[in-house]
């Protein structure tokens, strides 16, 4: 993708489409302001026709408007005027984008920008733009057989800005947008691919090939038998039932000299079957996405990669296959973690903590500045917080804050969750140091204790996407999230925001 920014108006630059808006009763935008007064008044007049609204979602597609240099208006609605903020912009932009997808259009101008819109600046508005067109543009059909579609026309993002002064913040907003918008994808195809293709070794040859040719960038793989040389037997237990070979995935970004880095777990459970604690059959298809916190955190280094950001961060994935076998880990089975730490496996499909716990200790040695994990934990989690934002734990408040915030500001929103001892009581066991469940109620809450058993001595904080890392029923499919609130994260970091 290509972007510029421009000070002209909406009707004067000659692209394939430009994207205007109106809002509620009739009041128009800028930039469908100025069409209107180019086309003599054609704007109004579609809104007194009925044929433009400015209801949120709604959206109209002119061709050859007279008096406008562009081949195509989209008009989209913006709803109550001076109720735009972040959300309802990205939200508008999509609606734009969803209604040009299937046309030849090759640029398009977002005149939404000149909008004024609730706690976003031109670098906001240029990222959320780029990375918006992006998720709407983006497809999966390398599983498909057949005649593959035509690759998206659109190959040109323009950026309407008010004055030549903007045109630093919203270049560097479209850049970062185009850097986050690249990890997001590359999540979301790591998601979507089947267990059959993506098992922890293609995981670790993704990890590899991201870093082959980048001086910044390298990846190392440890095989089971070095996983048991450091002791991880938590880890192990999981992949016990398994024919695929686990994998322990370590990528290491050096951006900033000898800074502590900040370091990424992911959960990369290829396929989570339960195990002998089997799941039921319905719906179990989606056990393929229980990697997507390995792929957000492989897509957020990607990201970190091609915006070439000044700082250290590294990335462990423990990459694993659940599954049910002779060989496979029993209830009751006591197993040694990589700490020392004892653990009873009461169910043996709580094994993402148990992937988990032994990648935090293997953490340590980076002596991180901050550990983040991120993880499709529990279905506990999706209970507590829906599909709009994953749970965000950590034994640091100032760290719980400093992620919420990212949230907030890259529109991938978390909620801060509780800790404490009381929860993590639920965890005690007659036989070893502590059980892998935590008995009804709070299970988010008490997966997360499981894990803050294991990092003593870091900033640390846990993030679980059950909820939020895809979509089920027809739009089924991997989000890419929280690509964007880790990038934010670590843009924050780097000192590169506004
Ligand atoms: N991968 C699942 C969590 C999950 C379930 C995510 C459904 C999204 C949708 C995890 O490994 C798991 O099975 N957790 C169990 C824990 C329980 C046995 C304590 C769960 O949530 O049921
Ligand atoms: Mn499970
Ligand atoms: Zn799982």
């Amino acid at each position: 993708m290509k972007y510029f920014t421009t000070t002209s108006k909406a009707s004067r630059r000659a692209v394939d489409c430009v994207i205007v808006g109106v809002y509620n009763r009739g009041k128009l935008g800028v930039g469908a302001a100025d069409i209107d007064a180019a086309s003599k008044g054609f704007i109004r007049k579609l809104l007194k026709s009925g044929d433009v609204s400015g209801e949120a979602g709604q959206v109209a597609v002119l061709n050859g408007v007279s008096g406008v240099k562009a081949c195509r208006v989209v008009v989209v609605g913006l709803g109550k005027a001076g109720n735009l903020d972040a959300s309802s912009f990205r939200k508008a932009v999509a609606t734009a984008t969803r209604a040009i997808a299937h046309t030849k259009a090759r640029q398009i101008l977002n005149c939404l920008t000149l909008e004024p819109v609730a706690g976003a600046d031109p670098y906001y508005l240029a990222r959320h733009t780029v990375e918006s067109v992006s998720d709407v543009l983006y497809r999966f059909e390398q599983m498909k057989s057949g005649r593959k579609k035509a690759a998206m026309p659109l190959n040109t993002i323009g950026l309407a800005i008010a004055k030549r002064g903007d045109a630093a913040k919203a270049t560097r907003g479209a850049e970062h947008g185009d850097g986050i918008a690249a990890g997001v994808s590359l999540a979301k195809d790591l998601g979507n691919l089947p267990a059959n293709v993506c098992t922890p070794s293609y995981l670790a040859r993704v990890a590899k090939k991201l870093a082959s040719g980048n001086g910044k960038l390298s990846t190392r793989v440890l095989n089971e038998a070095e996983m048991k040389k450091l002791g991880m037997g938590s880890l192990l237990s999981v992949t016990a039932g398994a024919v695929e070979p686990a994998k322990l995935i370590v990528m290491q970004y050096k951006g900033a000299g000898s800074d502590q880095p900040v370091v990424l777990v992911g959960k990369g459970v290829t396929f989570d079957t339960g195990g002998i604690s089997l799941k039921p059959g319905a719906g179990m298809d989606e056990m393929k996405f229980d990697m997507c916190g390995a792929a957000s955190v492989i897509g957020t280094m990607a990201a970190v990669a091609r915006m070439k950001l000044p700082i250290n961060v590294n990335v462990v994935v423990g990459a694993v296959e659940n599954m049910p076998s002779g060989t496979a880990t029993r209830p009751g089975d006591i197993v040694k973690s990589m700490s020392g730490q004892t653990i009873e496996v009461l169910n043996t499909d709580a094994e993402g903590r148990l992937v988990l716990c032994d990648a935090l200790t293997y953490s340590k040695r980076f002596k991180p500045a901050a550990v983040i994990d991120v993880a499709t934990l529990t279905g506990a989690c999706v209970v507590a917080l829906g599909s709009h934002r994953c749970a965000i734990y950590s034994n640091n408040d100032d760290l719980q804050d400093e992620i919420f915030a990212s949230g907030n500001s890259s529109q991938d929103v978390g909620w801060p969750m509780p800790m404490g001892e009381q929860y993590a009581q639920q965890l005690k066991s007659n036989f070893a140091d502590m059980a892998n469940i935590g008995g009804p109620g709070g299970g988010s809450v008490t997966a997360a204790c499981f894990l803050g058993k294991f990092t003593d001595g870091m900033n640390w904080a846990h993030l679980d996407i059950a909820g939020v890392a895809w979509k089920s029923g027809t739009q089924k499919g991997a989000t890419g999230r929280p690509v964007p609130m880790l990038s934010e994260f670590l843009l924050s970091r780097a000192r590169l925001l506004p």
